[in-house]
């Protein structure tokens, strides 16, 4: 496992960045690999790579459960990633790091955990219009089980909450009702950033819980948990240069003592009999069973290469690509851009009149070029588009003008098939 000493890295050096991502040397239909599909799973560095077999290769055992030498090396390294990860992400404790399968995993445990511990009949649970499934259904069923309602913030045609403080509507939202509020940071179809530190302010205010889908935003920006303000935090490590399979739930630790665990297993007990069992500390009282140890190590790796950059300066290049995108997919004609907010991360979905996306999708495959079609695990959010899918790039910083310019290229050569 790779330990950087070296300093941050402020300048900026795209091919610097590209020669460590292998996978870019991949050529697809014969073609060098355009990627461009960072929101749905980002590349992963060789680091990153290395660190994940190193462990297999070297130090493979299982965590916390053996007195034997490889154990403790693997349970020192993965504790070692919990320890980066809570500096990462500024949580007060490492034990309040808590590692699930993904953001979807982390979302439905709080959502089940947080209903057992707080809903009842004729409670609410407010989200918004702009929600990944991942932060709609595990609230729906937590409702359906508690009898309480799902409330939803609309969204504007910009692709913003429909809410101000200027005008109260933002106070308007929370009802004595309220017990969650649960929004994205970032919108993984929209790219929209949203204002959550003030309206976390306001449901702090209401005595609300407030939970943030921050799969999107956390490869992009620095996230402060204690600066946010908010109650639980969730993220993937596949989307920041991690392997899949990997994620955390930040929870706030006094919160997180009085939720009932999630899943039932080893490890997640103090005692366990057949009339009753009692608790693990946390973090281990939600992580029951083995957990995927070489993904921790390899999330740990990756947040060690961020770290070695300056991440706004990764965030200013991914923007440049995006404005970049923005003004050259707007000569293609009978295109429009869906999710134009002011705040943005490079993020653009697109949809162009005639031309289906998923035709569009194949014939840039064609061309070495991988975008997202569909939509994107938001039907609500397409409904209110009056679309049923969109294309959508999303940026990394290794992705470059030139090929932000072989995507609008290749897309005018599909329009032209296609019309
Ligand atoms: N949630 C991921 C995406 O937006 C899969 O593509």
């Amino acid at each position: 496992m790779t330990n950087s000493t070296s300093a941050v890295k402020t300048v900026f050096d795209v091919e610097e960045i590209r020669a460590q991502f292998p996978i870019l040397k991949v050529l697809v239909h014969g073609k060098p690999l355009v990627y461009l599909d960072n929101a749905a799973t980002s590349q992963k560095p060789r680091r990153v790579i290395k660190a994940g077999s190193a462990y297999y290769a070297t130090i493979n055992a299982n965590v916390h459960r053996g007195v034997h030498t490889l154990s403790t090396l693997a349970t020192d390294a993965q504790e070692a990633a919990r320890e980066t990860v809570r500096g990462h992400i500024n949580a007060r404790h490492a034990h309040e790091v808590i590692f699930t399968s993904g953001t979807t995993a982390s979302i439905n445990l709080a959502a089940s955990s947080l209903g057992q511990l707080l809903l009842k009949p004729g409670d609410e649970v407010l989200i918004t219009g702009m929600e990944h499934h991942a932060n709609i259904v595990p609230w729906q069923l937590a409702c359906e089980r508690y009898g309480a309602t799902l409330k939803v913030i609309p969204i504007t045609e910009s692709g913003e909450w429909e809410i101000s403080r200027s005008d109260d509507r933002m106070i308007r939202q929370f009802t004595e009702h309220t017990k969650v509020l649960a929004i994205s940071h970032v919108s993984n179809t929209l790219g929209t950033i949203n204002p959550i530190k003030e309206l976390i302010a306001e449901a702090k205010k209401h005595g609300v819980i407030t939970v943030v889908d921050g799969a999107q935003a956390i490869p992009h920006m620095h996230v402060d948990v204690q600066d946010l303000g908010c109650d639980l935090y969730a993220f993937s490590g596949h989307k920041m240069y991690a392997p899949t399979g990997i994620g955390v739930l930040y929870g706030r630790e006094e919160l997180l003592e009085q939720m009932p665990p999630w899943q039932g297993g080893g490890e997640m007990i103090d005692q366990v009999t057949f009339a009753k069992t009692t608790y693990a500390k946390l973090p281990f009282k939600f992580e029951a069973g083995t957990p995927h140890i070489a993904g921790i190590i390899g999330l740990g790796e990756a947040v060690r290469w961020l770290q070695d950059y300056d991440i706004d300066a990764m965030a200013a290049h991914e923007h440049t690509l995006l404005e970049h995108a923005t003004k050259e997919l707007r000569t293609v004609e009978g295109l429009r851009i869906i999710g134009t907010a002011k705040e943005k991360v490079g993020v653009i979905s697109f949809v162009i009149e005639g031309v289906h996306h998923y035709d569009l999708g194949t014939l840039l495959d064609q061309q070495g070029i991988a975008v997202r079609t569909g939509h994107h695990c938001t039907q609500p959010l397409m409904e209110r588009f009056g679309v049923s899918g969109t294309t959508r790039a999303s940026f990394a910083p290794f992705n470059t003008i030139d090929e932000v310019d072989a995507m609008v290229a290749a897309a005018k050569k599909a329009v032209k098939m296609l019309r």
